[in-house]
């Protein structure tokens, strides 16, 4: 059963949220204004929510590369690891991606909208070695000298405004240890011959007016100090989408 106690932002902005497994701080959190704004029928209306939370619309969205994009994340999962993924996805990639890291290791998810926090809540509580957070991507500061062995941004980049990309991506590299890896799987600029390259154009237009900027820049223009990393681009669907994982340089 979906516990959808926050319903409204309105409601929400008077409320302090933490976790109910974890004994963290409570944190007061107000809904980032790009998401009432732009995307309240995707992520914040439980009832659009309840709808669109399968399998078969991440599919449908991601024009059928849903599961290899999914598999270069969960590949680089092995039980024990601790993973933190910077926002919810539909369907059942977060249980996926916990059972991976599996009871000897951690998976640990933010979100900012109570509506996902409640399908977090909803997919993850049986498994204990998770946690479900109520933080922003571009503020969470994990737990005092824990880290984490990867951290995965899946399709969010592309739906926040470029201030909050530069701060999303500066904090999660802020939080990879030495033998760390962050990774983002996200949109990029599709070829000219991909169809695909058409209708996103379009939808971009009309549904998603951060995502151009990943069309036009590298991921790592978004790093305040991107020398300091080694950044490594896949890109899959003829440019529609990429794959990149960060590490800090070898030490010379
Ligand atoms: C990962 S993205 C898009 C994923 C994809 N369209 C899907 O769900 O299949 C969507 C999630 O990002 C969350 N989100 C948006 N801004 C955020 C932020 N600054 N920090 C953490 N989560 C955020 C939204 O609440 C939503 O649950």
């Amino acid at each position: 059963m979906i516990d959808t106690t926050y319903e409204t932002a309105e409601q929400d902005q008077q409320l302090s949220h933490t976790s109910s497994k974890s004994c963290h701080p409570v944190t007061t959190l107000e809904i980032p204004a790009y998401m009432n704004e732009v995307y309240d029928w995707a992520y914040v209306n439980p009832a659009w929510v309840r709808w669109l939370d399968h399998n078969i619309v991440v599919k449908t969205l991601l024009f059928g590369n849903d599961q290899r994009m999914m598999r270069r994340y969960l590949e680089r999962i092995r039980p024990g690891m601790r993973v933190w993924q910077v926002a919810h996805v539909y369907g059942d990639l977060v249980q996926r991606a916990a059972r991976r890291a599996g009871p000897e290791g951690c998976f640990h998810l933010t979100d900012v909208t109570p509506i996902q926090i409640a399908h977090g809540h909803s997919k993850l509580d049986a498994m204990p070695w998770t946690r479900v957070i109520r933080q922003d991507a571009a503020l969470y500061a994990g737990e005092p000298d824990r880290h984490y062995d990867l951290i995965c941004n899946f399709m969010l980049l592309h739906e926040v405004p470029d201030d909050w990309k530069r701060r999303i991506v500066d904090n999660m590299l802020a939080q990879m240890p030495a033998h760390g890896e962050v990774l983002f799987v996200d949109y990029h600029g599709p070829a000219r011959w991909q169809p695909v390259r058409y209708i996103l154009k379009l939808v971009n237009r009309l549904l998603e007016p951060f995502a151009n900027a990943l069309w036009e820049h590298e991921i790592s223009s978004f790093a305040s100090e991107p020398e300091r990393y080694d950044w490594h681009k896949e890109t899959l669907f003829g440019g529609v989408y990429q794959v990149v994982s960060v590490k800090h340089k070898p030490a010379r």
